[in-house]
């Protein structure tokens, strides 16, 4: 929530910062502005509403600052306003800052500050911090060159709550300094000039080699280096990483929307997260993992927690664990579970899943295992994310970046992976070899097969020409359908706006169903032979009601009885979410685009959700 960047070099700054601002516009778009150090000292441009707005704003081309800072806001304290945009300065007008975050302790800051002569502009907990920087920096006798650092370290000491947080002095021309707790912050290492950015792809076309700071770090950046210091500024040393994913892979491509390029790159991402694991004939091995037959034999239970699609994919992961491993599996919302005292110990193994590796709550939930004493594994998508910094072990998806704020290809590749993973712990249990062994021939074959299922979008697309001025949609599966009904409902609500909701076929009867009537749309999944027919009569209940159907399946099933049927290839009952959810993606997408919406950026959502 919220997307930072920042700029220093010998370029000018602005075209770069507003660059950089529009790519991590998915993470908010409620306002947007810049700050950089002109020669008559520090500048301001912000403005309510999209990053594109900057464009407007009268003196933006004669900025000639090649230092500066930028900010993309999800509104969380204070409406979105051009007041409550950031940058925000302090009193003086010496500091501008930035912050991705939240400051918990800012009413009582804003008292402590105002009693000692500033003034508040803004009804933000961000103004805070500008101002108590200038607080310590005016306290501060000495005048070395460390004097605008102390502030910053002195300042954050006060802070409770998370940020990532970049700073310019108009004292200090030649310098920026940034820091984090809790909210994510890269730096790209150049040629003479440093970038800051919230996530990679946002600074991908300038540099592939990025520093990572750890929470409570500081980083001096100037155009030839950046300096680091731990939270009792001793000098550190920190050397970059190099990240594989391409530029043009942050780029649309040629598609008009990122979410419908990443739905084709379905059969890429899938491709890439099997990688070299294992092949039909070998065992599966990921070289980050080293668990034994008597730590998975010795587990009470495993817990999957995340949130939102990343929680739907631990729920087919649920599935894949329990069959195959014969391991009691629990999936919870990390933002319930970090609160409800869960029965986690040392003989609990707890894996994370989080696309972005930021999600708030799904890093507190994992901090919470850690003292608890169990293990705990993230899956992540982002090399280096706050999650795979603090879990055990960690292991990728290769889905490349995932822009569009509705998850497709991320999803697909988290259960694939999970899927992977629980072959492995199999493996390692040395138990049911033969269906083991089907189901990795089975999923060699998948991403030929995910080829195959992008080709029916035409038909979707036509159903979702009747479908999209729907005011609610239900969708409806048993088993493993079930939780792709519910990834199904999610992406449809996240990007159309229509009120859905996703039920246990079965479960029909108990209630929901006095919700069905004339002409509504029933969307539902069939993949489990052992369950179709049961699926089929509970459709039938639906259609007697007046419903409209659209149906998801390999089946075997009377395609007669239903509106639209689509027909996915045929698989392995444990990898066929990553087929059918396919339709259901390309069915949100295309009301969406119906509808004239932003498929991207949906309203009130943002990519990665740093705060609670
Ligand atoms: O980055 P994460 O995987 O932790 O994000 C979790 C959810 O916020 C995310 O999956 C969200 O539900 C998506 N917008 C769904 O499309």
């Amino acid at each position: 929530m919220c997307g930072i960047v920042g700029y220093i070099g010998n370029q000018k700054a602005s075209p770069i910062l507003i660059n950089g601002l529009i790519r991590l516009e998915y993470r908010g778009y409620d306002s947007a502005g810049i700050s950089t150090i002109e020669k008559d000292g520090l500048s301001i441009m912000k403005d309510k509403g999209r990053v594109k707005n900057l464009y407007n704003l009268e003196g933006i081309d004669d900025l000639t600052g090649t230092i500066g800072i930028a900010h993309t806001r999800w509104a969380t304290h204070g409406k979105p306003a051009k007041e409550n945009s950031h940058p925000h300065m302090d009193n003086s007008k010496t500091f501008s800052v930035v912050h991705n975050g939240i400051i918990e302790n800012y009413n009582e800051l804003r008292k402590f500050l105002t009693e000692n002569g500033y003034t508040f502009y803004s009804q933000t907990d961000t103004e805070v911090i500008p101002n108590l920087v200038h607080y310590y920096y005016s306290k501060d006798t000495q005048s070395d060159e460390l004097k605008f650092l102390r502030a910053v370290q002195n300042a954050c000491a006060d802070l409770k709550g998370s940020y990532a947080i970049e700073i310019i002095c108009k004292d200090y021309k030649d310098c920026m300094i940034v820091t984090r707790k809790d909210s994510p912050l890269v730096i790209g290492k150049g040629e003479d000039e440093n970038y800051i950015s919230s996530d990679i792809p946002a600074i991908l076309s300038f540099t592939r080699n990025f520093y990572l700071l750890n929470d409570l770090e500081f980083a001096i950046l100037t155009r030839e280096a950046v300096s680091f210091y731990d939270k009792d500024l001793n000098a550190i040393s920190k050397k970059a990483e190099v990240i594989e994913w391409n530029a043009a892979s942050a780029e649309k491509d040629g598609y008009d929307d990122f979410m419908l390029k990443e739905i084709h790159e379905q059969p890429t991402a899938i491709r890439e997260t099997i990688g070299a694991k294992f092949s039909e004939t070998s065992k599966c091995e990921f070289d980050e993992l080293n668990f034994t037959k008597e730590y998975l034999s010795g587990l009470n239970k495993i817990y999957i927690v995340a949130c939102g699609t990343a929680m739907y994919a631990g729920l087919v992961g649920k599935n894949a664990i329990e069959k195959l491993c014969k391991i009691t599996t629990e999936v919870d919302v990390a933002s319930e579970f970090r609160y409800r005292d869960p029965l986690v110990d040392d003989k609990t193994l707890c894996i994370f899943i989080s696309q972005s590796g930021e999600t708030a709550d799904t890093i507190a939930a994992l901090k919470l295992c850690k003292e608890k004493g169990a293990k705990t594994l993230a899956i992540s998508n982002v090399i280096g994310s706050s999650i795979t910094r603090e879990a055990d072990y960690s292991i990728y998806t290769h889905a490349g970046p995932e822009i569009a704020v509705a998850s497709t290809k991320a999803y697909t590749s988290q259960v694939m992976l999970i899927t992977i993973l629980a072959i492995y712990f199999a493996e390692v249990l040395e138990i049911n070899t033969t269906t083991l062994n089907t189901l990795k021939k089975d999923i060699m074959e998948l991403p030929a097969k995910i080829e195959e299922t992008l080709k029916l979008s035409e038909n979707i697309q036509d159903f979702s020409k009747k479908a999209y001025q729907e005011k609610d949609i239900f969708f409806l599966g048993r088993g493993i359908d079930e939780a792709v009904a519910k990834e199904g409902s999610l992406k449809l609500k996240e990007i159309s706006y229509i009120h859905s909701e996703s039920y246990p076929a079965g479960e029909l009867k108990h209630g929901p169903i006095a919700l069905i009537e004339n002409d509504i749309t029933v969307v539902s999944i069939m993949t489990d032979c052992k369950l179709v027919e049961k699926t089929v009569s509970n459709i039938q209940e639906v259609i007697t009601r007046g419903a409209k159907t659209l149906v998801i399946t390999n089946q075997d099933v009377d395609e007669k009885m239903f509106d639209l049927t689509i027909r996915i290839p045929e698989t392995n009952p444990f990898i066929s979410p990553i087929l059918s959810i396919i339709p259901l993606q390309l069915f949100a997408y295309y009301i969406s685009k119906e509808k004239g919406l932003d498929v991207d950026k949906p309203r009130n959502l943002a990519k990665s959700v740093t705060v609670e």
